[in-house]
């Protein structure tokens, strides 16, 4: 009798596990997808008779690329930056190094450390352009102390020079980079924001701005000054988002949680896993749209540019490309540059790819502004772009 109840109990949990499979599964978007807004949006392409003037490279969460030969990703970037030359700037936006930043000690951490780092920085070897960095939850991982020997790292690259780590380790800017008459970016650290041990720094570091109002204050005054442009918001933490930290999980998480400890841990705990799940989406880590600094972070943001016309955020942290147009604002995600997690498709989504690569901003010389998404992951690969977008359209039109 028990042994009956028993097979019925483990049955009802099999076909509890497949259904919740499949139901995520039918919602991920493994492959390229767009919005019925952005149907056709192959055709939709700059005006035949405008020039590209300049290009804005957005790239996260390079930092587990691949040591022992070609990274993928960063030979398709490398390509490209070789292709856009001076007339481009490129953003990193944050968790440059996995999984804990550049460790001061053991030696050989440092060692690896450096050398992951090592790699994405060579792709710039004959780069003409300007290259940024900025701070994710992973670069804070070995404290202070490892962020500052991060910072201290890129911005004496002797190999290359115009590259610069911002905000300064432990301010959270925003930092002021205005790149031509036509384009700012304001480059801030979101995770000290989400964290109370980072906001001591400020004051130790004597930052320009050393707490959040200020910040905000000086963001406001940014989105004043430089209204006649356009303002790229460069951060690591993302304010829409339809992956993981955005609350969505695949069947993997809901089934096998322990593989978000170790992806060697395959044991099947359906309930914990749809706790943990829960745990997640209720704000249980400020890392995730759930937590409460979490929101404030999004908030103020989005609140101090709002009357700012033309303002696009570029963010990492979800593993994924993605774009929204919300709130008077678009907003990319372009954090696959070294790993890859699955996003949803729908929701306020216009685009969802769950693989890896990066997004380019283009500026014409008619005033239109594009944004483009590019893959090196086959079978999409020769289809480069993967998805198109017009962010602003031309002078007078
Ligand atoms: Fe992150």
């Amino acid at each position: 009798m028990k042994i009956k109840s028993n097979s019925a109990f483990l049955l009802s949990r099999i076909f509890v596990a497949v259904f919740l499979s499949i139901l995520i599964a039918s919602c991920t978007a493994t492959k390229p997808w767009h919005s019925d807004e952005y149907e056709n949006w192959e055709n939709r392409m700059p005006e035949r008779d405008s020039q590209l003037e300049y290009q804005l490279f957005l790239i996260g969460d390079t930092g587990e690329p691949v040591l022992d030969g070609e990274d993928p990703v960063l030979v398709l970037l490398e390509e490209k930056l070789l292709e856009a030359g001076n007339n481009s700037s490129i953003v990193f936006l944050g968790d440059n190094i996995y999984s804990d930043g550049l460790e001061p000690e053991p030696l050989e951490a440092k060692e690896i450390a450096e050398r992951k780092l090592t790699k994405t920085l060579s792709s710039m070897h004959d780069y003409g352009g300007r290259a940024y960095f900025v701070a994710g939850n992973h670069d804070w991982y070995s404290n202070f102390e490892g962020l500052q020997l991060q910072e201290e790292f890129i911005n004496e690259y002797d190999p290359v020079e115009n590259l610069s780590f911002h905000p300064r380790a432990g301010c959270p800017g925003p930092v002021e980079v205005v790149l031509n008459d036509r384009l700012v970016l304001a480059l801030i650290d979101s995770e000290w924001f989400l964290a109370e041990e980072t906001k001591e720094y400020a004051t130790q570091q004597g930052c320009d701005i050393q707490t959040a109002d200020e910040s905000m204050t000086e963001l406001r005054r940014l989105a004043f000054e430089h209204k006649d442009k356009t303002m790229v918001i460069a951060v690591h933490h993302p304010f829409f988002s339809n992956g993981r930290h955005g609350g969505y999980f695949t069947a993997k998480q809901h089934i096998f949680p322990l593989t978000e400890i170790n992806d060697k841990f395959w044991l099947p705990l359906p309930g914990l896993g749809s706790l943990y799940v829960l745990l997640r989406n209720l704000g249980v880590s400020d890392e995730d749209f759930g937590g409460s600094m979490n929101k404030t972070y999004r908030q103020q943001v989005l609140d101090a540019v709002n009357d700012h016309p033309n303002v696009i955020t570029a963010a990492g942290h979800d593993h994924n490309l993605q774009f929204f147009d919300e709130e008077g604002a678009h907003h990319i995600v372009s954090g696959s540059g070294s790993k890859t997690s699955k996003a949803r498709k729908g929701k306020e989504a216009g685009f969802v790819y769950s693989n890896k690569g990066f997004s380019i901003i283009k500026f014409y010389n008619n005033g239109s502004v594009w944004a483009e998404y590019v893959t090196p992951k086959e079978p999409y690969a020769d289809d480069n772009p993967i998805f198109r977008v017009q962010l602003q359209a031309a002078d007078g039109s």
